[in-house]
């Protein structure tokens, strides 16, 4: 869709760049790059589990399509991302996998645990890896592997998940894959190297600052037939103009809709000054599930500063109205169409 570049308020980075940005994660990683020899008994089939010891093979790692995605973010949620994983690119969503057996109990993950992390963008309405750290996994290896990482091995597979082109411990990407991942166990939720799943995002103030920076989606006076009043709705000259944070945000119906951290703001103008201003921002984890994660704000129209925000804000009722955008001939959910969103339009 030619409609990405001409509405994005930055264009989406070419090929080039995308993969010298993941370069910096993987190219420094001191990774072998082959694996390990195989010890005796592994068919190829499958990783060598000696029962303390889990090596695991490509073709362990490519099963994780068919494993359940436990969470899908886009944009800097989680602190700890820092530069890693393209965290503070808001053109970039990450999707996480785990293994059925990736369940973690008191001691830790058990051996034969495998996580998988999906960094991606689109272009043109395609799904798009960066080059290089499109998809990385974690495999709980055991024995006297990597003692100081909890035992995990690293690894970075190609885009189509069916090769190892790095893997390692302590020394995979000069020891910074352990030493990040060390903080996931002081985050409520995480534990033994692995961060919480699904992340719950709360926005700060600043979320909001700049919106009329992001992405114009919606520009209109014309009244959408589900407005039933709200929004300043019965003045006729109101103009309705609505951002989005991440242009890229997909509501991806396979996978309970927007990404964790999607934010889109609806500004009303009456006669030149702003007069209300909402938002909706993607929370996620355990909260207000029963409306798909989505927390809902009134900012002040002078200062951008939040006045109120909640799960129930205004008595249930932005719950109950945007639910109409759970229908897919209407929106997408909970956010209603609109011409300019590459996705939901
Ligand atoms: C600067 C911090 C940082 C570095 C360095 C880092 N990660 Fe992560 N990683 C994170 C955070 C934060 C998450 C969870 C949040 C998210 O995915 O958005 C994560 C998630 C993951 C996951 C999914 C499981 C989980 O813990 O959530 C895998 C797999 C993963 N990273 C692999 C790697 C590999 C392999 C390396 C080294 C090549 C690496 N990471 C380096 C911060 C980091
Ligand atoms: C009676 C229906 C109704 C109620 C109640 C309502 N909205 Fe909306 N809202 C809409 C419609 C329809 C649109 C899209 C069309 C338009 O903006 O003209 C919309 C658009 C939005 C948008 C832009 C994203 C989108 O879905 O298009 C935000 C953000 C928003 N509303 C926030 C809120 C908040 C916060 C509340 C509660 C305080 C709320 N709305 C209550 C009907 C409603």
């Amino acid at each position: 869709m030619a409609l990405h570049g001409l509405l994005s308020t930055k264009p989406p980075l070419p090929p080039v760049a995308l993969a010298f940005g993941m370069m910096a994660l993987v190219a420094c990683g001191g990774g072998s790059g082959s694996a390990p020899a195989s010890p005796a008994g592994n068919t190829g089939g499958g990783g060598t589990n000696s029962g303390t010891e889990f090596i695991a093979s490509a073709q362990d790692v490519a099963k994780y399509g068919t494993w359940s995605a436990v969470d899908y973010s886009i944009g800097g949620t989680n602190p700890a991302l820092g530069s890693a994983h393209m965290g503070p690119d808001n053109a970039f969503s990450r999707r996480i996998f785990k293994s059925a057996s990736a369940v973690p109990s008191s001691s830790g993950y058990p051996v034969g645990s495998i996580l998988v992390k999906e960094t991606f963008t689109w272009q043109n309405g395609v799904k798009t890896f960066p080059a290089t750290g499109g998809v990385f996994a974690m495999a709980k290896r055991g024995g006297t592997f990597n003692p100081q990482g909890g035992g995990w091995e690293w690894l970075a597979l190609s885009n189509d998940g069916s090769q190892i082109m790095a893997r390692g411990g302590a020394d995979m990407m000069s020891g910074m894959c352990n030493a990040c991942h060390t903080s996931a166990a002081a985050q409520t939720g995480g534990s033994d190297f692995v961060f919480p799943h699904p992340f719950e995002y709360a926005a700060a103030a600043t979320d909001f600052a700049n919106y009329r920076n992001w992405s114009l989606i919606q520009d209109t006076t014309t009244v959408s037939p589900y407005l039933g009043g709200a929004h300043k709705s019965s003045d006729s000259t109101a103009v309705r103009r609505i951002y989005k944070k991440q242009l890229l945000a997909n509501p991806d119906t396979a996978q309970a809709g927007y990404p964790v951290g999607t934010i889109v703001v609806k500004e009303i103008q009456q006669n030149g000054a702003v007069t209300e201003i909402t938002a909706m921002v993607k929370r996620g984890g355990t909260f207000n599930s029963a409306n798909n994660g989505w927390e809902w704000f009134t900012l002040d129209p002078a200062t951008t500063g939040i006045m109120a925000r909640g799960a129930d804000l205004m008595s249930g009722m932005c719950n109950g109205c945007h639910s109409l955008a759970k229908t897919s001939t209407i929106g997408a959910d909970y956010v209603f169409k609109h011409p300019l969103d590459p996705f939901n339009h």
